[in-house]
């Protein structure tokens, strides 16, 4: 089945145009790398998907169920969650708080769920009475994607988690990502510049160049057979 399925999408800003009909699909137990250079539309698309960005075209449909038109709001509450680019914690709180924010948020989910996060990211336990700001970049991050987490997703949206990370810290995120997809099977969109990441976490991939879909296929035949990526300057 379906999750999400976006149909020749139109996103821009003040009139110029960005996303030029972009058609992406994610299915049920999924999880599809979006991957493409600096500045082809990969967090316009996601912030199109959660509304974020409103002045849009084409159809995007979340379980059968044309979305085009919901607010930010009814979005999340649906189910739709993003990790952003810039991780939109609150530096100021402390972890837990941050925590806590995102149970006031989602509907239905209980502070005791917190320790579920705990266990994930056993170093944001360590650290939850520190405010978030402090920490460091790849701590930010796994907090980023527990508050995302705790709201239990139907869908999860990871916009380039791996920016300014060192490796070890990378793959103690990607771990967490694949567990949760492969044990729960919640579907998730991997936006990334580092194609060889995203394509060795995930099943299927579209490459996007200048707001556009210009490929789509296997991860692991892409890895194999890298011209695509070579050619559009991905890798
Ligand atoms: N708020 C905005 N107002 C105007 N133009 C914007 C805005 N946000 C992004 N853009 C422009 O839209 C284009 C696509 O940007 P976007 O952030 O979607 O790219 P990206 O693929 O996510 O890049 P990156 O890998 O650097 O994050 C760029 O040319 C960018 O300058
Ligand atoms: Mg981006």
């Amino acid at each position: 089945m379906t999750i999400l399925s976006t149909e020749n999408l139109l996103a821009g800003y003040d009139g110029a145009a960005v996303l030029h009909g972009v058609n992406i699909e994610i299915k049920e137990g999924e999880m599809v790398a979006l991957i493409g250079r600096n500045g082809v539309g990969k967090t316009t698309f996601v912030k199109s998907v959660t509304r974020l960005i409103s002045d849009t075209h084409g159809n995007i449909n979340f379980n059968g169920t044309n979305i085009s038109n919901w607010s930010i709001h009814k979005v999340a509450r649906a189910g739709i969650r993003l990790v952003p680019e810039n991780r939109g914690i609150f530096p100021k709180l402390t972890v837990y708080e941050n925590l806590e924010v995102s149970c006031l948020y989602a509907q239905n989910i209980n502070k005791s769920e917190i320790k579920n996060i705990f266990r994930l990211f056993p170093r944001l336990e360590e650290r939850k009475n520190l405010a978030a700001g402090l920490m460091s970049g790849g701590e930010q991050q796994m907090l980023s994607i527990g508050r995302a987490l705790l709201a239990r997703p139907k869908l999860l949206l990871v916009d380039e988690f791996s920016e300014g990370l060192q490796p070890s810290i990378t793959k103690e995120i990607a771990d967490v990502l694949r567990e949760t997809n492969q044990q729960e099977g919640l579907p998730i969109l991997l936006v990334e510049q580092n194609a060889n990441l995203a394509l060795k976490m995930t099943t299927r991939a579209y490459i996007m160049v200048k707001g556009q879909i210009i490929h789509t296929g296997s991860s692991e035949e892409l890895l194999k057979n890298d011209q695509i990526l070579k050619e559009n300057l991905v890798i």
